[in-house]
């Protein structure tokens, strides 16, 4: 019997049965974590090998290029092959960076701000109104880029197949709308893989603004938990063919395939992209870590090399995420509460709890000593308008500690809506 079906004298019983669940979980002391997408200690031993490359002096040269000096501003000719195999571009369309993918977000569109894009009549600093458009439910350090820099943020529905793309259609004829957030496969948080539909649509977008920027963040294109590996359509490509070319900035990084923070990221977007890019970065810098750059190329090799690794890792992962489903199928769905994805990869599962309950739902997990995303992240300024989004993110913790924190997030989610139904 569902919640709502319940008697208020049985809402009573079970809201008191669950209140002494509550108690006895609440005094094991528990200390969990499911708040970022952190890979376990588990799955990091699987990139230690890398620690072991490097020694040969021969491993210093790539391309009669010695790592170890300054020079190649773009990124070694290795590095590039392998993102862009990875990718589905060509090498010439890919900067390599640093450590991170989202310090290249964030300099891409703070340079679009300070400096303008290569078809930005000005740059946007001197805008009036800088709007940008995010799917939600979507990634909140996305969300925060784009809101340090005072754009307004217009909240885009997701659908099954990716973005309400009626929606950004409608959007994109206001001239103040300067992009998008994207990331189109497995996005987070809730596991989505854009459909070819839209991302022709999204490719075809004839937008107002001469300089509107898709932030295509493709942070998950290899990672698969369960099943085969999906192919993946170049959105570059794409972009070009229907006379954008121009228009999409592409990211991606290893961050979540050898060690978070201390992989290497590139951006991938048109020649004419990479010219502009290049010119303003190399004011910056004078080069990004080259020895880290061929560290992780001996070590990821190529792509079917790493699709080999992911296949490794989706051990990893695929039983925690399947911990989460069964567990949230098993105890919540037969009181018709919440429902939630099932995604095949990536690192989230986004639940959606009774209207109202999300935040009350989240802080008696805290109170008992499991700490989650906060309630509203997944959304602008971080207000979900249903307070019902929660962010699940498995992959740190251990199965056993695992099924310990879920086991809290379902007591939880049913107390909020007992108390939500009104007792
Ligand atoms: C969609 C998405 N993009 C980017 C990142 C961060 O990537 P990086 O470590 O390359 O900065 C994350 C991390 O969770 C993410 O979920």
């Amino acid at each position: 019997m569902t919640y709502s079906q319940m008697s208020a004298e049985e809402r009573k019983a079970e809201y008191a049965r669950l209140q002494k669940e509550f108690d006895d979980l609440k005094a094991k002391g528990l200390n969990l974590n499911m708040a970022r997408g952190k890979p376990s200690k588990q799955q990091l031993d699987l990139a230690n090998g890398i620690f072991d490359l490097m020694r040969d002096p021969a491993d210093y040269v790539t391309d009669g290029i010695d790592v170890r000096t300054y020079g190649e501003l773009t990124g070694i000719p290795s590095a590039k092959r392998l993102f862009a195999e990875v990718l589905g571009c060509r090498p010439e369309q890919v900067f390599v960076g640093g450590n991170s993918s989202l310090q290249l977000m964030y300099d891409t569109i703070s340079k679009a701000y300070t400096h303008g894009l290569l078809h930005s009549p000005r740059p946007w600093c001197k805008e009036e109104t800088v709007k940008w458009l995010c799917p939600v439910p979507g990634y909140d350090r996305h969300f925060k880029v784009t809101e340090t820099f005072g754009f307004e943020l217009v909240s885009i529905p997701m659908t099954d197949e990716g973005p309400d793309m009626d929606a950004v259609e409608e959007a994109v004829k206001d001239p103040a709308v300067k992009g998008i957030w994207c990331v189109p496969k497995f996005s987070n948080p809730e596991g989505i893989i854009f459909s070819d539909r839209v991302i022709h649509r999204m490719a075809a977008l004839k937008p107002a603004a001469p300089d509107f920027l898709i932030m295509w963040d493709n942070a998950y294109c290899i990672h698969e938990f369960e099943g085969d590996f999906i192919p993946f359509p170049d959105m570059l490509a794409l972009c070009a063919e229907n006379g954008n070319p121009d228009m999409v900035f592409e990211f991606f990084s290893t961050s979540k395939i050898t060690l978070p923070g201390a992989g290497i990221a590139c951006f991938a977007c048109s020649e004419a992209n990479i010219a502009y890019m290049k010119k303003l970065i190399d004011i910056q810098t004078i080069g990004f870590d080259k020895v880290n750059q061929q560290r992780q190329v001996l070590f990821l090799q190529n792509k079917a090399h790493m699709l080999e690794m992911m296949r490794q890792r989706a051990t990893i992962m695929g039983p925690k995420f399947r911990c989460v489903v069964e567990t949230l199928d098993r105890e919540v769905a037969p009181t018709g509460i919440a429902d939630w994805r099932r995604p095949k990869g990536g690192y989230f599962v986004s639940l959606n709890a009774m209207p109202g309950t999300a935040k009350r739902t989240l802080a008696l997990c805290k109170e008992a000593g499991v700490t989650m995303t906060s309630a509203g992240a997944t959304f602008p300024y971080g207000k979900d308008p249903q307070d019902s989004n929660i962010r699940i993110a498995p992959s740190l913790p251990p199965v056993e500690e695992l099924e310990q924190a879920i086991a809290v997030l379902c007591v939880c989610l049913k107390l909020a809506a007992l108390e939500k139904l009104g007792l």
